[in-house]
C-alpha cells in the first residue's frame, strides 16, 4: 500500500493492473502528483486530468478506465469520478460514447517552451530610469549593523491586537470597504493633530494624504511636479530613496554640499524646480539645518517658485534637547511639503506614512493617489488613528526614545573605546544610526573585512553623487540591537586592522 498524495489515500500499488493497461501509467504518474491538494475529491480528479492533458501526458483519442474503475483504484466514490468526468465532458476536455467508454476529446498543441531570452527585456525610456537607478531595498534582517530599524521586539503587539480586534468589531464592514483615497479621516485628524503640537507644522486634515510610504510619497511628487530636465537640489551626500524616485521621473540633480549647519545654498547653483532637505536630521550626516539656512532657502524657493520636500523621517528619535521645529512651521507662501513615515516609530510593514501639502495640491495629489493604488488599508489606518488617538503613540514614543537614546550612547562610547584606530564617530544628537568616518580609500576593503566577520555596515561612499567629494564612512544602525548585541558586533569589527 501507498499514499497518494493528491487525494491523501490509501491505494494498493497494485492498481496498474486493475485498470485498463492504456491508463495505468499514467494515471500513477498523474495522481501522484503532490501539487493541487485543495479543494473537494471531484474537483482535484477534474485538475489532475485537465492537468494532463494540457501538458500532453494524456492525448487525443486515447480511452480512460471507466468511472467505476477509477473510483475503486482511487479509493473514492463512484459519485465523484462520475460527477468530474461529467464535468470534464462539459467543459469539452472529454467525450462519452455509449457503450465504448470515456475518451480524450481534445489535442492541445503544445507550445514550444518559452526561451530564455537573452539580453535586455524591452522597457520604455521611462522603465529604464526606474531600473538604472539600482532600487533601494530596506534589510529584511536587521542584522548588527543595518541601518534604520526600529526595535521590534519591545512593540506592543497585545495592545496592537487589542485595537485591532476593537476596530473589527465596531467597524469592521466599513474599513472592508474602499476607503478615501485622501486617507482615512480619523487617521488623517489624528496626524494634523500630532505634527501641529510636535513640530509645529502649520496644517488641518484637509491638507494631509495618507500613503503607503515616504517613498510612495516621493514618488508621487516627483511625478506630479517635475518635467524631464528639471533641476532637484539634493542634499550632498543624501538620501538614495529620494534620488531614485526623482531621476526615475527625468529629474536631474543638483548635488548640493552639506557643512555643519546642513544644506548650503549656492547662488552659482541652477535654479532648482524642486529641493529636497531632511533639515531636522541630515540623512546621512546628521547635522541639523540651521535656522538662518531655512530661512534663506525659503527665500530663494520663493524667489525660483521651486518647491521644497522636507522629509522628517526620524524627528520622534531626537535625544539631546528638543529638535528645531519643522521647516514647514516657516513657509509663508505654501512651498513646503511636509513628509513624515510610521516605518520607525511604528513599524516598517505596516506601510503608512503621511504627506502634509498646500491646499492648492490636495486635489491634485488625491487624484494621483487613485491612479497609483487608490488607498491604504483601511483596517490598519483605523488602528493607527486609535493608536494615536488613545495616547499610545506618544507613550510608545517616549519609551523607544530613551531606549534607542541608551543605545546610542553604548554605541558611541564602544566605537571610542575600541575602533578608534580607524573609525571616527559623528555627533549623533537623534535617529536610529550612527555615522563614524573611516580613513580615506578604506571604506571598501574595511567593508569586506566586516563582512567576514558577519558584520554589516552600510557605506557612506554610495551616498555621495560627485566623485571628488566622497568621504569613506560606515552608517551604523544602533536602535534594533541590545546593549549586549552591540557590544558582541562592535567586539567583531574591533579585529579589523586599517592599513
Ligand atoms: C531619509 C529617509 N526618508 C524616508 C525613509 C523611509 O521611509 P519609508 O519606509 O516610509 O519609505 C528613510 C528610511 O531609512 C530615510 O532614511
Amino acid at each position: 500500500m501507498t499514499i497518494l498524495p493528491d487525494f491523501g489515500l490509501m491505494i494498493d500499488t497494485h492498481f496498474c493492473t486493475l485498470i485498463s493497461p492504456i491508463m495505468a501509467n499514467a494515471l500513477l504518474t498523474l495522481f501522484y502528483l503532490p501539487e493541487h491538494t485543495s479543494g473537494t475529491l471531484r474537483e482535484r480528479v477534474c485538475s489532475t486530468l485537465r492537468r494532463a492533458i494540457h501538458n500532453g501526458a494524456l492525448t487525443r483519442g486515447q480511452r480512460l478506465p471507466s468511472s467505476r474503475i477509477l473510483a475503486k483504484d482511487l479509493g473514492v466514490s463512484r459519485v465523484t469520478t462520475e460527477a468530474a468526468y461529467s464535468q470534464l465532458e462539459a467543459e469539452g476536455y472529454l467525450q462519452r460514447r455509449v457503450g465504448q467508454g470515456t475518451f480524450v476529446a481534445i489535442c492541445i498543441v503544445k507550445s514550444p517552451p518559452v526561451a530564455n531570452v537573452i539580453g535586455e527585456p524591452h522597457l520604455s525610456l521611462r522603465g529604464r530610469q526606474i531600473v538604472q537607478t539600482g532600487g533601494c531595498r530596506d534589510p529584511e534582517h536587521p542584522l548588527p549593523f543595518a541601518a534604520g530599524s526600529p526595535d521590534l521586539r519591545v512593540f506592543p503587539l497585545k495592545l496592537w491586537k487589542h485595537l485591532t480586534a476593537q476596530q473589527l468589531r465596531l467597524r469592521g464592514e466599513t474599513l472592508l470597504r474602499y476607503g478615501d483615497p485622501q486617507g482615512y479621516r480619523p487617521l488623517r485628524e489624528a496626524i494634523a493633530g500630532y505634527v501641529s503640537q510636535t513640530r509645529g507644522v502649520n496644517c488641518d486634515a484637509q491638507q494631509v494624504l495618507v500613503l503607503t510610504s515616504s517613498q510612495q510619497a516621493l514618488q508621487l511628487i516627483a511625478t506630479l511636479l517635475l518635467d524631464n530636465g528639471d533641476k532637484v537640489w539634493m542634499e550632498e551626500p543624501g538620501y538614495r530613496g529620494a534620488r531614485n524616485a526623482f531621476t526615475s521621473a527625468g529629474g536631474e540633480l543638483v548635488p548640493v554640499s552639506v557643512d555643519e549647519a546642513g544644506m548650503r545654498a549656492d547662488d552659482k547653483l541652477p535654479a532648482p524646480r524642486l529641493i529636497y532637505l531632511t533639515p531636522s536630521h541630515q540623512y546621512p550626516t546628521g547635522v541639523a539645518l540651521s535656522l538662518a539656512r531655512r530661512l534663506e532657502l525659503l527665500a530663494l524657493a520663493q524667489r525660483h517658485r521651486a518647491w521644497i520636500v522636507e522629509d522628517d523621517y526620524d524627528s520622534e528619535f531626537h535625544y539631546d534637547g528638543q529638535p528645531m521645529p519643522a521647516m514647514q512651521s516657516l513657509d509663508r507662501h505654501g512651498n513646503v511639503l511636509y513628509l513624515g513615515t510610521f516605518s520607525k516609530a511604528l513599524f516598517p510593514s505596516l506601510r503608512l506614512a503621511y504627506l502634509v501639502v498646500p491646499p492648492a495640491l490636495v486635489e491634485s495629489f488625491t487624484t494621483a493617489r487613485t491612479v497609483y493604488d487608490g488607498h491604504s488599508a483601511q483596517l490598519m489606518q483605523a488602528v493607527t488613528a486609535e493608536f494615536i488617538l488613545q495616547g499610545h503613540f506618544a507613550a510608545h514614543i517616549r519609551y523607544m526614545r530613551q531606549l534607542y537614546s541608551s543605545r546610542r550612547d553604548q554605541l558611541l562610547a564602544q566605537v571610542h573605546e575600541k575602533l578608534g584606530h580607524y573609525a571616527t564617530p559623528q555627533p549623533a544628537a537623534g535617529g536610529l544610526q550612527l555615522s563614524v568616518w573611516l580613513p580615506p580609500g578604506q571604506e571598501s576593503a574595511l567593508t569586506q573585512q566586516a563582512q567576514r566577520l558577519g558584520v554589516i555596515t552600510p557605506g557612506l561612499a554610495a551616498l555621495y553623487q560627485t566623485a571628488n567629494l566622497r568621504r569613506d564612512g560606515w552608517l551604523l544602525g544602533f536602535s534594533a540591537l541590545t546593549p549586549g548585541e552591540i557590544r558582541a558586533a562592535v567586539e567583531r569589527l574591533a579585529r579589523i586592522t586599517a592599513r
